[in-house]
């Protein structure tokens, strides 16, 4: 049984970010990724720093790579992400285009990024990290130059662009910081109320575990967190689940961090509108985690030897 066989019974889409050089490069990596997964998200290949380096010069071949080998292997794409303050292209976040220009080349990205690939790509995070920790707008670059009308647009452009395609809002620390959660929640029926095309919530849900063993396991409010946005009548999704170790390594960590997977997998299952559990990384030998967050690692279900570690199995009974 891999995660993908149990998910699909549970009609649960189980995902992976994917690492393109990986994709690549490393047959081991790619078969883990066809077997275990039934999702998969680009971890940076749309990004739009990478597929639009200078202005009209679009370079989509580690985006087409991803969402081929889904295609290939009958995975859902989850595409991440349109508008974000992260990974933009210099001449985007240089301050030399004027408010006018920002604005059009922003429309002019969701427009052309999500019509390259209606069909393909099922689910688009239209917008990223919008929220600060107070729960009010994070003072970015399309804050300050655009104005909050910025979110609306977003999801009305990509609808446009995409009339089937599943429209998210995506954030991090809404699962456990109570403001963040609260503003989020508030963004979220306010744009409903106003006919705002957003179709679902995503959580990050970038975990750890605390050095000390008697600090309590996180994830303890991710059920309840997920069932209140279900009640706004979207769907919801954990989108970039890991759980961090402080290094080095040792097995009663790996044991805490299983049981923080497999709460995960019970919160989503719990939860009848949570549609897909995506890995921010399957494997230790790819992960984001150690040149983010120095001192920190191994955050993955499968370490890099691409062995199953508790947090697989854990997560997989939680399935
Ligand atoms: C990260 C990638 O994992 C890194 O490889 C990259 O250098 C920076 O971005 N929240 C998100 C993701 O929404 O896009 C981020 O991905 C991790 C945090």
């Amino acid at each position: 049984e891999t995660l993908r066989t149990v998910a699909a019974a549970r009609n649960l889409r189980v995902g992976a970010a994917v690492n393109d050089r990986a994709l690549e490069t490393d047959n081991g990596y790619r078969d883990k990724l066809k077997y275990e997964f039934n999702s998969v998200t680009p971890e940076n290949a749309m990004k739009w720093g990478n597929v639009e380096p200078e202005p009209g010069v679009h370079t989509w071949a580690k985006a087409d790579a991803v969402v081929s080998f889904a295609q290939e292997n009958n995975q859902m794409v989850r595409g991440h992400t349109l508008v974000w303050h992260g990974g933009l292209p210099t001449w985007v976040s240089d301050g030399s285009l004027s408010d006018q220009e920002l604005r059009a080349a922003l429309q002019r990205h969701v427009e052309t990024t999500v019509k390259r690939y209606a069909g393909r790509v099922a689910v688009w995070d239209v917008v990223n990290e919008v929220l600060a920790e107070d729960g009010t707008l994070r003072q970015s670059i399309w804050l300050r130059r655009l104005g909050p009308g910025y979110i609306a647009d977003a999801f009305r452009w990509a609808r446009a662009a995409d009339p089937s395609a599943k429209l998210y809002i995506n954030d991090y620390n809404a699962e456990w910081n109570n403001p963040k959660r609260a503003g989020l929640y508030n963004l979220v029926r306010d744009l409903r109320a106003q006919g705002v095309p957003i179709d679902g919530v995503g959580f990050q849900t970038h975990a750890m575990i605390k050095e000390s063993a008697s600090e309590p396991l996180p994830l303890t409010q991710l059920r309840s967190t997920l069932q209140l946005f279900a009640g706004l009548g979207v769907d919801v999704a954990v989108t970039e689940l890991d759980v961090r170790l402080k290094l080095p390594v040792d097995e009663s960590r790996l044991a805490a961090q299983g049981e923080v997977y497999r709460r995960a997998a019970e919160a989503c299952l719990a939860v009848a509108r949570c549609v897909s559990l995506t890995m921010w990384s399957l494997t230790d030998r790819y992960s984001w985690v150690p040149s983010s967050v120095p001192g920190w690692g191994a955050a993955h279900p499968l370490d890099e030897n691409l062995a199953k570690k508790p947090a697989y199995l854990r997560l997989r009974s939680g399935l």
